[in-house]
């Protein structure tokens, strides 16, 4: 067993972390008040190559592993976890669902401009009534011959406003259940498709969730992904990706806190020397150390069977369960050792334990996250 990432993932997580430090941090605390997206900050990662990371050259990705992808967002998610999000979302949601199932045709037109970042994606799942019980899908897409008519909702959507290119899972024979179930490419500007506000949220702000109105929208046949009733199967597919995606977010919320952490303490003092000398700070230094080494080993294994191409749903659940869990843990004591400051923006920990929470709940609640794994391990 080899623990030594190779030159190139050395040279990825540097080339990011760097970003990270010159590109996203300025501005970070105010995007995060203002509800700012981050949008010369997504076009400088389009042109680097970081939103089509894993794509093949061909269809202008940078044809890396999964090892770098979580490298470099945990390198991002360190700093600013509303522009990883982003990061996320377009690699292994987008750009991985349609490189794996799309049809050649899709990619020219899709994957092309979204693997390149010349536009960014969405992936719509949720609905107002449908979010982890994900079968019970309201949104319609009935099938007219040579189009689907699209009617319904879909809520709490990543990229809402700012993506172009949008997947959206729908039901075509509600009688079917899960096997009904399809995914369509929809276009921004499509007539009948509408974006609804922007959410207020507790973290990443910098994010842009919308809810998305669908009324009447034709989309061509030729714009559904894999077969008829393939788009269950194809969202649980892709998700399994996601999820190391996300899990790598809450790693670097995790590390980021804890650096921070860790400076801080070796400087402030109180009762005559620098808190890290108390042993009750120390300790939770350990904790926090010990915690997102477990965490990280989880997810270089889930994206490292992912690059072998060996099952990894599982262990992909298992990486954002405790990776997500540790973000939170960790971030609420980081904002403990800042004591006061630590409750402030200036000193960046309240921001990252306000990330924290969301990686608990998307692609899949932690309570999803354990259903997946106690299926996996009965069954
Ligand atoms: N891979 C392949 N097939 C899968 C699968 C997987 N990982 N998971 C399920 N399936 C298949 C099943 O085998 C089954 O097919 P068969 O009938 O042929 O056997 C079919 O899908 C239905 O599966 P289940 O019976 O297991 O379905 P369920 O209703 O019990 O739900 C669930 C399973 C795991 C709870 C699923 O609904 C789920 O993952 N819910 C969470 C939804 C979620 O993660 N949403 C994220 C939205 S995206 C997002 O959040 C993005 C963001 O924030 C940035
Ligand atoms: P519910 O499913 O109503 O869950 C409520 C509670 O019940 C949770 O604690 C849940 O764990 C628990 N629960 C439900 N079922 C079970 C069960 N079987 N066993 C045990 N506990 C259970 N979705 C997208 O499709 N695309 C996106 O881009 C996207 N981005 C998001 C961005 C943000 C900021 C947020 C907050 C959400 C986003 N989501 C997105 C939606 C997200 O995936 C859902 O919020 C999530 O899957 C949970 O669904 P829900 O909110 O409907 O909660």
């Amino acid at each position: 067993m080899i623990f030594e990432l190779s030159e190139e993932q050395k040279m990825i997580r540097d080339a990011a972390r760097d970003f990270a430090e010159i590109e996203l941090k300025p501005g970070v605390i105010e995007r995060d008040e203002n509800q700012t997206f981050p949008v010369e900050q997504v076009k400088k990662l389009g042109e680097l190559g970081f939103l089509g990371m894993m794509v093949d050259p061909k269809y202008n990705g940078s044809g890396l592993d999964s090892i770098s992808y979580v490298l470099a967002m945990e390198e991002f998610s360190k700093i600013d976890a509303s522009a990883s999000v982003v990061v996320s979302v377009n690699n292994s949601l987008v750009c991985f669902g349609l490189e794996k199932y799309g049809s050649e045709d899709q990619k020219e037109k899709y994957l092309k401009p979204l693997a390149a970042g010349e536009v960014i994606g969405a992936f719509c799942l949720s609905e107002p009534e449908a979010g982890s019980d994900a079968t019970s899908q309201r949104t319609i897409a009935e099938d007219k011959g040579d189009y689907y008519l699209l009617n319904g909702t879909k809520n709490w959507i990543t990229n809402g406003n700012s993506a172009s290119i949008y997947l959206v899972i729908a039901q075509t024979h509600p009688e079917k259940g899960s096997k009904g179930i399809n995914v369509l490419i929809v276009e921004k500007g499509m007539e009948g498709f509408s974006i609804g506000p922007k959410e207020n949220k507790m973290g990443i702000r910098g994010s842009d969730t919308h809810s998305l109105l669908f009324n009447d929208v034709k989309i061509p046949k030729s714009n559904r992904i894999g077969d008829d009733g393939f788009g269950f199967k194809f969202a649980m597919q892709t998700l399994d990706g996601g999820r190391i995606g996300i899990a790598a977010q809450a790693l670097g919320i995790a590390s980021g806190a804890y650096e921070l952490a860790l400076n801080y303490a070796k400087e402030r003092k109180a009762f005559g020397k620098p808190i890290a000398e108390l042993q009750a700070i120390s300790f939770k230094l350990a904790d926090m150390a010990t915690d997102i080494e477990a965490a990280r080993l989880l997810v270089m294994k889930a994206a490292w069977l992912k690059d072998q191409k060996l099952p990894y749903a599982k262990y992909a659940s298992m990486a954002k369960l405790k990776a997500s869990e540790v973000a939170m843990k960790t971030t609420i004591e980081a904002v403990q050792i800042h004591g006061g400051y630590g409750f402030v923006k200036e000193y960046h920990v309240e921001r990252l334990m306000r990330d924290a929470k969301v990686t608990q709940i998307y692609e899949g609640t932690s309570e999803i996250q354990r259903l997946v794994i106690a299926r996996e391990i009965l069954k």
